[in-house]
């Protein structure tokens, strides 16, 4: 079966919302309830009644408020009216994987499961808008919301963030994409100025945010908290107005980030939408605590003209239109932590799974016999779903790694040792963290271990797991909101630790490291068996059991480039990282596009996956209808176990007369689940317009006429197979 006809049948299988207005229909509903409305209640339309919420407003029908909640892999506990608390008791809900990891599958067919299981467990509690997905491009390995993400490559996260918010809104519930725009790192996200060409901006950072809105349909678009050239993002008419409105034609409503509104008229003269805060917070528009119409006042003094409120209104109307929240339209039913959402966890974890190393064919491990495992590193025992600011959650449970071993390997003594690594770690008291600034640092002395001690527990094991990498929160190196990691290593004590422990050159030694971005190893060449993870939720431990084992077969490929050294990144060789003014001037060269451009070789390169099976490609072959190219490439399992390969088009242009980037992707494909010698032909589609630069002078997505060619690869690097193909002549097109 090719992957056509089984990418058809589960959207067949996917249901549609019940209570979906056509987008006219819609707009008529909207329109009569704003007919209805004074300039006060229009203005509580633009305004968070609380922390998570916009009023009700009985007299015009709205008889509940709209609820919104964090975030893009669960449905975070709803919050306090006024502060960013949480009333007891917490609701529970699954935690899937974070985006880093949903990126890692390379798979639509996850990003679908995983945008339903949020929009069933949304239903189920009531929440009208979820906050999420996060789609900003990661620029560096160091923001501290990359694990948030979808990667370094634009087309990766556009085909990716598309079935999400189409399977969250199955639900008859908005998604939200998030932060609009140019919101690519944490430090001092609440004031940097961030400044990029035209060219760069429409190839990387905007495509996955026009692909959110114009195919994914994403009701809510939230703006950042920088500044772009100068204007808050929340008030800058040429993005708001001239990208989304105009040239997108995006109808739905648009919200600041919390605290990210900084006036009343200029913002919603600009094309500005809702403001949200924490409750309290919320001022300028509308103030809820006080009952204070600062907006209706601004209509009354003649400094905002009434059409923009009308207008700003009339979105968000539009979008509890869409939801039927407005009509009071049957919505589809939903649940909540129910096995099958645990098992979507568990097997969208599984197949994010990035195996690097495996030289020893030491994986998949084999359990029998295996009467004492060791496993170092106390975060392996670390519970990570209630941690990560706006993207943590309250879960029903949460399978450590350790945990998982210890299931696994019932019949064994497992046991749990730190790293012989002396420190003492930094914490960071963020009581509001998402307000940058007056943060407390604190020491705190992290567990240490004897290496003598280590070592002979060590050589006493059948099966020894370190577990490295990061972890969600605010110590040193830790990832989360509102801090970028301050560095891209490891503590050095740490990498001091990893290589006395690969020094003693153990045969039966597994490397987990986890994280949402690269992180600076120094030991990888020591590392014969290493397997890298994203945050994976609840059923983490699970899920790198299995794949562990081998009950599921590796399929991830990364989703960001490995650098080797910082120094090696684009925007420290550009000196484009600080708090303050940040000049995107690499340019267009983000990830693979830069170490390819400057023939830096990366740890790991983008697209890279090893498999306990291997795969042949045949002969790749194109034809073209219209202006759309199908590539097909027949992929057959050629090792003796079953398993996924991930096929990966690039474009490169031989005969481009403009600067262009060694290559790009352009699609991608995932085979299913192939038996051994069997085959599958992936096909992939790619239009001339994929092909396209943005020109400056015409302010138009180019094309041209000449030569160029398809490259089929099982990474960035390992390229297959080629295609030379043609283009008869330009085109220019609007967007
Ligand atoms: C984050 C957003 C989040 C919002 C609401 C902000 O601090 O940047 O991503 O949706 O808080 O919790």
């Amino acid at each position: 079966m090719t992957k056509t006809i089984f990418t058809v049948t589960a959207a067949l299988a996917a249901g549609c919302a019940l209570a979906q207005l056509s987008d006219d229909e819609a707009l008529k509903a909207a329109k009569e309830t704003l007919a209805k409305m004074t300039l006060e209640e229009k203005t509580q339309l633009l305004a968070g009644s609380g922390t998570m919420t916009l009023a009700a407003i009985p007299r015009v029908g709205i008889n509940a408020e709209w609820t919104m909640s964090d975030n893009s892999s669960t449905v975070r506990p709803a919050m306090n009216r006024w502060d960013w608390g949480y009333p007891q008791p917490r609701s529970e809900n699954t935690k899937l994987p974070s985006l880093s990891a949903l990126a890692q599958t390379w798979d639509v067919e996850w990003a679908r499961k995983h945008g339903e299981t949020l929009g069933a467990e949304m239903r189920d509690r009531g929440v009208d808008e979820l906050l999420g997905p996060g789609v900003n491009i990661m620029r560096t390995p160091l923001n501290g919301r990359n694990w948030e993400y979808l990667g370094e490559d634009p087309v990766l996260a556009a085909k990716l963030c598309v079935p999400m918010i189409k399977g969250v809104q199955s639900y008859d519930v908005a998604a939200t994409v998030k932060h609009f725009c140019l919101n690519n790192q944490e430090w001092n996200r609440n004031h940097v100025d961030t400044h990029v060409d035209a060219r760069t901006f429409n190839e990387i950072y905007l495509p996955a945010f026009k692909a959110a809105v114009q195919e994914g349909e994403a009701l809510c678009v939230m703006t950042s908290y920088n500044k772009v050239d100068g204007i808050w993002a929340s008030e800058n008419k040429y993005n708001q107005r001239g990208i989304l409105r105009d040239r997108w034609g995006f109808k739905g409503l648009i919200e600041t980030d919390w605290g990210g509104q900084h006036s009343c008229d200029f913002a919603i003269n600009n094309g500005g939408g809702i403001e949200m805060h924490w409750g309290q917070g919320i001022k300028y528009l509308y103030n809820p605590k006080e009952g204070k119409f600062p907006l209706a006042e601004a209509v009354r003094a003649g400094k905002v003209p009434e059409a923009n409120v009308d207008e700003a209104a009339l979105h968000t109307l539009y979008v509890m239109a869409k939801t039927g929240f407005l009509t009071g339209a049957p919505r589809k039913a939903g649940e909540r932590n129910t096995p099958k959402h645990q098992q979507i966890a568990r097997g969208e974890g599984a197949d994010s799974i990035v195996l690097l190393r495996n030289a020893k064919g030491l994986l998949p491990l084999k359990t029998e016999g295996v009467k004492k495992v060791l496993v170092i590193g106390k975060g392996a025992n670390d519970k990570q779903c209630g941690k990560g600011c706006s993207g943590e959650g309250n879960v029903p449970y949460e399978i450590t790694l350790f945990a998982a071993v210890k299931k696994r390997f019932a019949e064994a003594e497992v046991k749990l040792m730190p790293f012989c690594a002396k420190m003492e770690i930094a914490t960071t008291d963020t009581s509001n963290a998402a307000i940058a600034g007056g943060h407390v640092e604190q020491k705190t002395k992290v567990d240490y271990c004897d290496p003598a001690e280590l070592k002979a527990a060590a050589e006493a094991a059948d099966l020894v797991i370190v577990f490295t990498g990061t972890e969600l929160g605010y110590q040193e190196n830790m990832e989360s909101e509102s801090r970028d990691r301050v560095e891209f290593c490891l503590p050095p004590a740490l990498q001091a630790a990893m290589h006395t422990i690969l020094d003693w050159k153990l045969p039966n030694l597994v490397v987990v490291s986890r994280s949402g971005t690269p992180v600076g190893y120094t030991w990888t060449d020591k590392a014969d068996t290493l397997v890298q993870t994203s945050y994976l939720g609840m059923e983490e431990g699970n899920s790198i059991v299995d794949v562990l084992v081998g009950d599921v077969n590796p399929s991830g490929k990364l989703a960001q480039s490995w650098p080797k050294a910082y120094a090696d990144t684009a925007v420290a060789q550009c000196g484009t990282y600080n708090g303050q003014n940040v000049s995107y001037n690499e340019r267009f060269y983000v990830g693979y596009r830069w170490f390819e451009h400057k023939k830096i070789e990366p740890l790991f390169p983008f697209g890279f996956g090893l498999s306990y099976t291997t795969f042949a490609y045949g002969d790749p072959s194109v034809v073209k209808t219209g202006d759309t190219w199908e590539i097909s490439v027949p992929v057959t399992n050629t090792g003796k176990v079953p398993g996924r390969e991930v096929v990966q088009i690039y474009a490169a242009y031989p005969g481009a007369k403009v600067e262009r980037c060694e290559k790009e992707l352009k699609g991608f494909a995932k085979t299913q689940l192939l038996g051994p010698g069997a085959t599958e032909t992936l096909k992939i589609k790619v239009t001339e317009r994929d092909l396209a630069y943005w020109d400056d002078f015409t302010n138009r997505f180019t094309t041209d006429a000449g030569d160029y060619e398809f490259l089929v690869g099982a990474s960035s690097v390992d390229i297959r197979g080629k295609m030379a193909v043609k283009v008869a002549g330009t085109t220019l097109y609007r967007d």
